[in-house]
């Protein structure tokens, strides 16, 4: 099989490691790709956003199967795109439609959907320019905290937890009336704070059938111990250990189950990624969001847990044959930590030469690359994230230790990381 693989981050070399140990990978293509990246397959310099030169790529290098990594291609419909192009097809995509990645491109979408499908998430309301002054006073009765999203998509910034009436009162008048966020805040949910603990399940569905991938925690904040402004992600794990069978059970029943279920009913035929943000409270899940893709740096230890031939796995979406899929998993603990630009993620400089990367000791540990470049054969920072060291260990604190040591092997100028990612557990 010919495959091309959309992005840039730490999420797509994971899965272009992944794909490309399966002995069904004729060639695998990545638009852009990474350093990393062109160590499993050949890069291609095309955005995720420009459909017509991925189509031009598709027909050139004879693509069979398109997958897409990052959320913009999907929201924006680039399978609506290619699966109707006449000179594509043959061609399969894994990535849901613009109708199906409506999960994530608009809050206020999959709100509504878990209302119909009595899917458990915090209370809420929408509100636009026309009811403004019915959100003001909506506000002012609010218990505190408030979280107020931009529906649209909002390069994961577009979710403020509000502590004080005032703080709400602004940040909803610059998100409406300011456009804050474009086009993404001219509506805007307002929603009941969940105090919990986080989780994220990852499922694979094929339009009919689902099956459901190892579970993984994100550390969302830049400073240790959980503080400071939120990132893409500064590390993860997998398993959780909080997510025993009783949990899993409870997600699978009250929220996998009737998405897929009403996914379906509503015609829409979702193949593709889907992750489950989730809140738990006292036991039990509350859904925080959908996203229609993988998560980053979830990815990164997610897909190293997983056992099975990833291009099998993908072919059976295509073909519709998830039901015939038996997930297999290695039960060793997985973590990643995440070496970030000084000043991520606010400010930050690029172009710094990364050393060291050939150093990792691959026996318990590998390097994913997020956030870099090549010039003149060399890997150069190219983003907040820059890369992640992800191992396998016999607990959670084990496996973070040996990512550490691996880490301070590599090194770049501003080079900074959290070293309590999985703290909770020790
Ligand atoms: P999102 O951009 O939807 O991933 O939200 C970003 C983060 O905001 C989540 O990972 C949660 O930590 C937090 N969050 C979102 N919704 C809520 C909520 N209803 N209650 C508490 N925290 C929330
Ligand atoms: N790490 C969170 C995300 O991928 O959205």
């Amino acid at each position: 099989m010919r495959i091309l693989l959309l992005g840039s981050g730490g999420r797509e070399h994971a899965l272009a490691w992944k794909i490309s140990q399966s002995p069904l990978c004729e060639q695998l293509f990545i638009a852009p790709g990474n350093a990393g990246t062109a160590n499993c397959g050949t890069n291609l310099t095309i955005s995720v956003t420009d459909f017509e030169s991925i189509k031009t790529a598709c027909i050139k290098e004879k693509i069979d199967l398109v997958i897409v990594g990052p959320e913009e291609p999907l929201v924006k419909g680039v399978t609506d795109f290619l699966i109707s192009d006449p000179q594509l097809k043959h061609l399969d995509v894994i990535g849901p439609d613009k109708a199906g990645a409506q999960l994530e491109g608009s809050k206020a979408f999959a709100k509504a959907f878990m209302m119909r499908h009595n899917i458990p998430t915090a209370a809420y309301k929408e509100f636009t320019l026309e009811n403004y002054q019915e959100g003001v006073e909506y506000i002012q009765k609010h218990p505190l905290p408030i979280v107020m999203k931009a529906d649209g998509l909002a390069a994961g910034k577009g979710v403020v937890i509000c502590e004080n009436y005032l703080e709400a009162i602004a940040e909803f008048d610059l998100m409406i009336q300011r456009a804050k966020f474009g086009e993404a805040s001219k509506r805007v949910v307002i929603e009941q704070y969940l105090d919990g603990i986080e989780i994220s399940v990852f499922v694979l569905m094929d339009g009919k059938n689902y099956v459901i991938l190892p579970e993984a925690k994100d550390y969302k904040r830049i400073g240790e111990g959980d503080t400071g402004p939120n990132t893409g992600g500064m590390g993860a794990i997998s398993p959780v250990p909080f997510a025993n069978e009783a949990l899993m059970k409870k997600i699978e029943e009250k929220v996998i189950k009737p998405t897929v279920s009403g996914l379906i009913a509503e015609g829409l035929e979702y193949r593709g990624f889907i992750f489950f943000g989730f809140m738990i409270v006292n036991d039990e899940p509350y859904m925080i969001e959908y996203n229609c893709r993988m998560g980053d740096p979830e990815t990164e230890v997610v897909i190293p847990r997983l056992k099975n031939d990833l291009v099998e796995l993908l072919a059976a979406v295509s073909a519709q044959q998830l039901d015939k899929v038996k997930i297999e998993t290695d039960p060793r603990t997985v973590c990643t930590v995440v070496a970030v630009s000084g000043g991520y993620p606010g400010d930050y400089s690029k172009g710094h030469e990364i050393k060291g990367l050939a150093d990792i000791n691959p026996e318990d540990s590998m390097l994913f690359h997020m956030g870099t470049t090549l010039q003149n054969g060399k890997a150069i920072t190219n983003g907040g994230r820059v890369f992640c060291v992800t191992s396998y260990g016999k607990s959670v604190f084990d496996a973070v230790e040996i990512s550490k040591e691996e880490l301070q092997k590599v090194s770049f100028i501003g080079m900074e990381y959290r070293s309590d990612i999985g703290y909770e557990f020790e």
